[in-house]
């Protein structure tokens, strides 16, 4: 079964409104030599508008990086699910390792969110990943196996054949360390494996595991190339067109 590819760039905290436009300029004039890969951008909320106006029309799918799960309410600062919808975003990215390690979120908060995608008809991108810590104590399976328990309660198979997860081992986040193609693919085998227990072989099969961490022009063919990793969720590198598209036809 061949499984979508998705190359997607997370812009983090980045970027101004001059900025995005030119970026995303850029993207277009590139994005079509793409075939069948598909292109998915997370800007920061506060351009979520313009980035989906500029990209309508286009093969660039853009999501939001983040958001509370209530509808609504008193809850300074957030964002909420139909204000996302609301600023033509179709998909959300939930639980990125910053919004983990550095906003204290839980796995419980990070299914609330799960299921709040679902109930207001976003397509989540779920990262998972483990620290340095549990690496280097080869742990890595055990903490992603552990993330998806937690993170998936509730959610139908229906659901999750919508779902994209997102393998960043947080150890390879901004730090140059790409994880080893064969690493990488060694945890996609096992998230599927986890897919499977929960779910059914087929939704093993199904769901698109993107990997995320240093990714580079450089270093994205030897990564793309393994079966079961499906595409990539970039940070840095995803700041500048030519690196992005780099990475999108590598
Ligand atoms: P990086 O970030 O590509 O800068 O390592 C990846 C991410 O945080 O998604």
């Amino acid at each position: 079964m061949s499984r979508r590819v998705i190359i997607s760039g997370n812009w983090k905290m980045y970027n101004t409104t001059a900025e995005a436009k030119e970026l995303v300029e850029g993207l277009l004039a590139g994005v079509k030599d793409l075939g069948e890969k598909e292109m998915l951008i997370f800007p920061p909320s506060i351009h979520l508008k313009e980035v989906v106006a500029q990209c309508e029309g286009s093969k660039i799918q853009v999501g939001a990086q983040n958001m509370y799960f209530k509808e609504e309410g008193a809850f300074t600062g957030e964002i909420s699910p139909t204000m996302v919808k609301d600023a033509g975003a179709d998909y959300i990215l939930i639980a990125h390792s910053e919004r983990r390690h550095v906003f204290g979120e839980t796995d419980e908060l990070i299914n609330d969110k799960v299921k709040a995608a679902f109930l207001y008809d976003l397509k989540p991108v779920l990262c998972i990943g483990e620290l340095l810590e549990d690496y280097e104590a080869g742990k890595s399976k055990e903490v992603c196996r552990n993330q998806l328990v937690e993170d998936l309660k509730g959610i139908s198979a229906e659901q999750m054949k919508q779902m994209v997860i997102a393998y960043e081992p947080v150890w390879a986040i901004g730090t140059g360390k790409v994880a080893t193609p064969e690493i990488a693919e060694s945890i996609h085998m096992s998230i599927r494996e986890v897919l499977k227990e929960l779910y059914s072989e087929e939704i093993a099969e199904l769901v698109p595991v993107l990997y995320g961490g240093s990714v580079k022009p450089d270093n994205a063919a030897g990564l793309l190339v393994k079966p079961n990793i499906d595409g990539v969720l970039v940070g840095g590198a995803c700041l500048k067109a030519d690196s992005f598209l780099g990475i999108a036809n590598a």
